[in-house]
């Protein structure tokens, strides 16, 4: 038994099963404290990159829906070439899980600079969400908002991708009984979708190529659903968002082609499957904001069982780091 990874055969197993506590306990988080950091904000401007991106857009979709704060989120990398015009109550949030990723920290920077020179620092506070309170990132910001869930070993991002979401519904204003049942809901889904996991991961390894498709907060969720089986079990895969198949994506269907549908409209999947492709759907119940992490689950799963199918190392990816620290 290895006690490090408390009896389970890889650190990504056992973080993706400490997500229940973990959502619990972000769910618990005093309403009140949270609903100060909108005191004279209009706009809120989101810098992540990989899986943080990810979560990014996701808490666009809630901020603007639920908390009606125009939102605009940027790929860390492309930040300081497109020189967003800076807007003085626009709040910056950094989301990295390390606090290390180099293309975050240069945004950052960059935008630190542009305030203090314009005079903005303090009207226009830069927060960061990270896992790392210890890290650069803190550096370079106003505040930290820690997502406290202890070390993430495993290369993939999943508990902190998790973590970063329920501090982005929480941001967004919804209410800890609308949240707190979702920890025993994923635990559910830990329980009673693992083995469906695993026969799908059988049929996944099988396919030179997985597309992932979804709509609202599933869009993002299949692009990190498709960038965890890239990254752990090494498949070609992409994502898009439902709509977006008669635009262009209908090219690639064939024998060859296998569709995750995310709760998709039957009418999708019949389009799909007429042009020879195979489906696979995952049709979820309940609120939006609950399948969004309850499917996301899933396919962390399905992932974890693709990598292990193909005898890989699910925690060490090839040619990846656990903190990209480089350009
Ligand atoms: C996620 O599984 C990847 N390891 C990667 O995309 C990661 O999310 C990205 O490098 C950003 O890392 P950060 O959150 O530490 O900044």
């Amino acid at each position: 038994l290895n006690i490090q990874k408390q009896g389970y055969d890889s650190y990504m197993l056992k973080e993706v099963f400490e997500q229940p506590k973990i959502i619990a306990n972000i769910a618990r988080w005093d309403e009140a404290k949270v609903k100060g950091w909108k005191k004279g904000i209009k706009s809120v401007q989101l810098i992540a990159a990989g899986s943080s991106w990810h979560a990014a857009l996701i808490g666009q979709y809630v901020l603007e829906k639920k908390a009606r704060l125009t939102t605009r989120v940027w790929v860390a990398s492309e930040y300081v070439k497109a020189n967003p015009p800076l807007s003085a109550c626009s709040l910056t949030l950094a989301i990295s899980q390390s606090g290390e990723t180099a293309d975050v920290l240069n945004a950052v920077k960059w935008e630190r600079k542009r305030r203090k020179e314009q005079n903005c620092l303090y009207q226009c506070p830069i927060i960061a969400i990270t896992n790392r309170k210890e890290s650069t990132l803190a550096q370079y910001v106003n505040e930290i908002w820690p997502m406290n869930v202890g070390v993430e070993m495993a290369v993939a991002a999943t508990k902190s991708f998790v973590a970063t979401l329920m501090m982005l519904y929480k941001l967004a204003g919804i209410k800890t009984e609308e949240l707190l049942p979702l920890a025993s809901e994923v635990e559910h889904v830990l329980r009673t979708e693992s083995t469906r996991m695993r026969e799908m991961a059988e049929q996944v390894i099988k396919f030179p190529l997985c597309i992932f498709m979804g709509r609202g907060l599933l869009w993002p969720i299949a692009m990190e659903a498709s960038l965890k089986l890239t990254e752990v079990a090494n498949l070609a895969s992409l994502a898009y968002a439902a709509g977006e198949m008669k635009h262009g994506y209908l090219a690639l269907l064939s024998q060859e082609t296998l569709v995750i549908c995310l709760s998709c409209a039957d009418h999708q999947v019949e389009e799909i499957e007429a042009r020879g492709a195979s489906v696979m759907r995952l049709d979820l119940e309940g609120e939006q904001i609950h399948v969004a992490i309850k499917t996301l689950v899933c396919l962390q799963m399905l992932s974890y069982y693709a990598a292990k199918l193909k005898g890989l190392d699910v925690d060490r990816p090839r040619h990846l780091a656990k903190s990209v620290t480089v350009f």
